[in-house]
């Protein structure tokens, strides 16, 4: 019997988890296959039906799906619950727990590739949606001293702030256009994007989600965005000395925590990120089509 997991999501087509987390199973010699199960939301109470059979391990929830997920499953951890979003499901002998290792991909990418410490920081964060909750209820977990929340639309980061505020955590919401970013952008060790903006083939596509005069020498700038590898974001602040992550780590790590639940093993970091960014570029340039 071929064990199996993959993930949710629709449109699934470009999803680089099933290369990423394919090459780790494949490397820790686990006889599992992995794949893109591409579910319109009137088709997932099915697919997460057929999740609890014994040959399945689990699944990946991606877009449009981490919210409505939720009602299919038995148990959800208070982390998951907060966020308001479950990106990974354990099949535990047929019942189904859910989690969200965003989270943790978060800070685990931000020790790795910045090496920076969220713990007493003052962090400002751009957008307010799914990504965003991870990202404000980590840095809360972490003990971050103080968070901004920028936003669009402020209603959607006044709601955030008061939620993580709850924690104890210092949090403020403001409109992406209010003067009052610069200073926080100025005044804090680590500025976060998590909205789309920068994203390849999207809608704000070669724009930065923050000027670059709010970018000073020194500080952490993380870019959820992993398409282009090097958002606009980035190069500005690269450019005006700041130190530089991307969300492709994120992405690696929460892949990894998910296998880690679905195997109780470590997976190889270092094969995901190597698969991960060979499926980039393969999805990037795709092979042109000589047999017509
Ligand atoms: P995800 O789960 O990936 O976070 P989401 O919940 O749809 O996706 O959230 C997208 C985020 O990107 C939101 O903060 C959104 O701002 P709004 O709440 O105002 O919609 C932000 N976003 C998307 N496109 C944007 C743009 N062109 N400019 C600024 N913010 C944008």
């Amino acid at each position: 019997m071929t064990i199996k997991a993959g993930i949710f999501g629709y449109p699934i087509s470009h999803s680089i988890s099933p290369a990423m987390h394919q090459a780790a199973l494949d490397h820790a010699g686990i006889d599992a296959t992995y794949d893109a199960w591409e579910t319109p939301p009137d088709a997932l109470a099915q697919g997460v039906l057929m999740l609890r059979g014994d040959d399945y391990l689990g699944a990946n929830v991606t877009v449009p799906h981490k919210q409505a997920v939720m009602e299919h499953l038995d148990q959800i951890d208070e982390l998951a619950t907060r966020i308001g979003a479950v990106n990974t499901i354990v099949n535990e002998g047929g019942r189904l727990l859910g989690s969200n290792t965003d989270a943790a991909g978060f800070i685990d990418s931000l020790r790795d590739e910045a090496g920076l410490n969220p713990s007493g920081l003052e962090a400002v964060l751009v957008g307010a949606g799914g990504a965003a909750r991870a990202a404000a209820y980590a840095l809360a977990i972490e003990g971050a001293a103080s968070l901004t929340i920028a936003n669009r639309t402020l209603e959607r980061a006044r709601t955030l702030a008061d939620e993580v505020g709850r924690t104890g955590l210092k949090a403020q919401a403001l409109a992406l256009d209010d003067d009052e970013l610069r200073h926080r952008c100025l005044e804090a060790q680590l500025i976060v994007n998590s909205t789309s903006v920068g994203m390849l083939h999207g809608p704000a596509e070669g724009l930065s989600p923050i000027p670059s005069e709010v970018i000073r020498p020194g500080v952490v700038v993380y870019d959820m965005v992993y398409n282009p590898a090097d958002t606009p974001l980035l190069k500005t602040a690269r450019s005006g000395g700041a130190k530089v992550a991307g969300g492709l780590l994120m992405l690696v790590y929460q892949g990894a925590a998910s296998f880690r639940q679905w195997t109780g093993r470590p997976a190889a970091t270092t094969v995901m990120l190597d698969a991960a960014r060979r499926a980039l570029f393969d999805m990037n340039n795709p092979k042109k089509d000589f047999s017509r």
